[in-house]
């Protein structure tokens, strides 16, 4: 049992820890909490509080709905209170349930009454809003700062483009009068769009990124510069209303939801009307299950009831409508620890530092990784071994640690530095100063490389070695069975059998996938070496241009460049490759194995070849078909060299910028395509981000 001083004292505790997240959520836009653990000490207060009302004090955080207003802005008297509203913490049936038994118990129903009729609508996580309108024209938008007053953001509303500067009224399927004074409540939010391309641009620039999309449209609405803060694009649904004078209203909310889209304020389009507990658990699940696919963030459904009478007579407890509450989904942020920061190395020896995390289980999954994308970010995001991370997985993104916590790091916790020599292979990394990425300087030597090499060579667009998966490479490699690919041809059924799991109608699988592939193109050979900086577009260029292997063999940098699309970085990656006497020795050897392409017909013609395998297997990438911009000068690859992977994977390279551009690629000292490509609102990526799309 607690004695009454210690309880006095984890009070205090609590409260001044609750008003110091409130400050650095509301005031500094850094929250240093997920909602879900933030929710939580707040409940705990809620829940001492209750049990020792003698204790509460008047500034307890529980006495107000929300933040504090900024000093900066000026404070907004709301007409008509802006409230909070319960949330059911349990998930799946017992919420509705609780819900609905709750509402027909204080309306006096009986069993044998009729089903409720309830209006259900996601929970959009954003920042609430109150627009007032007189005589249909916007006058003030404020936020909901304590629930009595709150923060005058007009300036800032207003340059959402979605929220209509004046109501039609007139005209119109449904022409009613817009009442004389009519405040209409709903959310500001940024779309996942948005929020991925905003970060995109600051990535870009080197700048820092924004946590979540709450948290950035939360920022921008309190940006004191409304120029700043219509370079972050907001949304709004309007889900209510404030205060109204001089005119009649629908007598429901569905209703009332219908006749504000009807004056011109976006609403939910996926808001529906539902009868009793079952509507309640049908909507709940729907929204659930599409909720990756929804263009913005939300973190439950609210249900109200929604007869107009009948919340009437519900009434409000505290400050809570008794005929509305919110149904939450598992939390899409959590927070864990980083238990290390490995390296992995790809086939080009690029290094990838990627955060092993404490299992935590967030957005319905358990995350056990998260990339870290390279060194500048592991930097910019300030992520070290030890550290406290907000890990965040919303939508079908991969999961991402959105921040760290300094504050919770232990004491002298160093920065992760990338390690001195390959963790593989022992070789040397070299990392080019205007470089963001660091390589294993090992080639083929290096255990890792040679697995992703071997992997490149079987794949389906390479030499097309069905079965010869992740797995069964690494089996492979490691028992030292294969060190090339030309090991691969030298393979029999009964070092297979040695190798775990694998059964005899596998085994014979596989060597028949080996050996059909030695029928193949010379461009498809080409392209399965995996030689650094060459497409499936460029190994097509090749082969069309030199027709005989032997001639590419023979071919200087400066034959090379004549070769349509190849400039001089990838003449020079291409020369380097084949000087390498232990690939013309694997050559040489594939060769001798009796991989062998029609050395007399000329192949198809590069765009054709493409397009038809795309669309027969009805793969779908970022790049096919999209359209990219390039601008100024990226760390590591030239402009040949990016568009020449960009073409690879059946993307074009444009010259100048326009709306129909899908991606703008920025690299230093870029020039009037990225002021075009800001001002047109166009994804902005910088050499990793570009590398990234080309590999998702
Ligand atoms: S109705 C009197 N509907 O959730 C009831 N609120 O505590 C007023 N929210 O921050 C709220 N989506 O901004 C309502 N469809 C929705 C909502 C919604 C998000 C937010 C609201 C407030 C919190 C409610």
């Amino acid at each position: 049992m607690n004695t009454a001083p210690d309880v006095a004292g984890q009070l205090a505790a609590l409260r001044a820890e609750i008003v110091r997240l409130d400050h650095a959520y509301y005031g500094l836009d850094r929250p240093l909490l997920p909602d879900a653990e933030y929710d939580r000490l707040f409940r705990s207060l809620q829940a001492l509080e209750q049990e020792h009302p003698e204790l509460v004090t008047a500034d307890s955080p529980t006495r107000r709905v929300g933040g504090q207003p900024l000093p900066e802005f000026q404070p907004v008297r709301h007409a008509v209170p802006m409230l909070s509203i319960r949330t059911e913490t349990d998930n799946g049936l017992p919420g509705a349930q609780a819900f609905d038994a709750r509402v027909r118990r204080e309306l006096g129903l009986m069993e044998q009454d009729a089903l409720l009729e309830y209006a259900c609508e996601p929970k959009f996580d954003g920042l609430a809003i109150n627009l007032r309108y007189e005589q249909g024209v916007l006058v003030q938008a404020a936020t909901r700062g304590d629930g009595q007053t709150g923060e005058d953001v007009s300036q800032n509303v207003r340059t959402i483009r979605s929220i209509p500067l004046r109501l039609n009224g007139e005209g119109g399927a449904q022409p009613a009068a817009v009442p004389q004074v009519l405040e209409v409540r709903g959310e500001v939010f940024m779309s996942r769009v948005d929020f991925e391309r905003y970060n995109a641009r600051q990535r870009a620039l080197g700048k820092a990124t924004l946590v979540n999309p709450r948290n950035g449209a939360a920022g921008s609405i309190r940006q004191l510069d409304p120029k700043l803060a219509a370079q972050r694009p907001l949304s709004f649904f309007a889900y209510g209303l404030g205060e109204v004078q001089g005119g009649t209203l629908p007598g429901s909310h569905a209703a009332i939801l219908d006749q504000l889209a009807a004056w011109g304020l976006p609403v939910c389009p996926q808001r529906t009307l539902s009868f009793g507990v079952a509507g309640l658990m049908a909507f709940y699940e729907r929204i659930q299950a599409m909720r990756d696919t929804l263009p913005f963030d939300i973190d439950g459904v609210v249900y109200k009831v929604n007869d107009l009478a009948l919340q009437h007579r519900l009434g409000f407890v505290t400050r809570e409508p008794r005929w509305a509450v919110a149904h939450k989904y598992p939390a899409e942020e959590a927070l864990t620890t980083v238990e290390a920061i490995e390296v992995q190395v790809g086939r080009t020896g690029a290094l990838t530092p990627v955060a092993r995390l404490t299992p935590v289980f967030v957005g319905g999954v358990t995350v056990t990784n998260a990339t870290l994308h390279n060194l500048d970010e592991v930097r910019r995001k300030d992520v070290r071994v030890g550290d406290t991370v907000i890990v965040r997985r919303a939508g079908d993104v991969i999961p991402e640690i959105a921040a760290s916590l300094p504050e919770r790091r232990p004491i002298m916790t160093p920065e992760f530095e990338l390690p001195t020599c390959c963790p593989v292979c022992g070789s040397a990394i070299e990392k080019p100063e205007d470089e963001a990425i660091a390589r294993c300087t090992g080639g083929l030597f290096c255990p890792a490389q040679r697995k992703r090499a071997l992997l490149h060579f079987a794949a389906r667009r390479a030499m097309d070695i069905e079965g010869l998966g992740d797995r069964l490479v690494e089996q492979l490699v490691d028992t030292g069975l294969v060190h090339t690919p030309a090991d691969l041809y030298r393979l029999e059924r009964s070092h297979l059998a040695a190798l775990e799991r694998m059964a005899e109608k596998s085994a014979d699988n596989l060597l028949a996938a080996i050996d059909k592939s030695r029928e193949t193109t010379l461009a498809r050979f080409i392209y399965a070496l995996g030689i650094r900086n060459v497409g499936e577009a460029t190994a097509r260029d090749l082969a069309r241009h030199f027709v005989r292997l032997d001639d590419l063999l023979a071919a200087d940098e400066e034959v090379l460049r004549q070769v349509s699309e190849v400039g001089p970085v990838v003449a020079a990656a291409i020369a380097r490759f084949f000087a390498e006497p232990h690939n013309r020795e694997v050559i040489r050897q594939l060769r001798e194995a009796g991989v062998h392409w029609p050395e007399d017909e000329l192949p198809v013609p590069a765009a054709a070849g493409f397009s038809a395998e795309s669309a027969t297997t009805g793969v779908t990438n970022r790049v096919a078909g999209r359209t990219f911009v390039l601008t100024g000068s990226l760390p590591s690859l030239t402009r040949e060299a990016a568009r020449e992977l960009i073409e690879a994977r059946g993307g074009k390279v444009a010259g100048s910028v326009s709306k129909k551009t899908d991606y703008v690629v920025a690299g230093a000292e870029a020039g009037s395509k990225y002021d075009k490509a800001l001002a047109l609102g166009l994804v902005i990526l910088d050499e990793a981000g570009l590398l990234e799309v080309l590999q998702a």
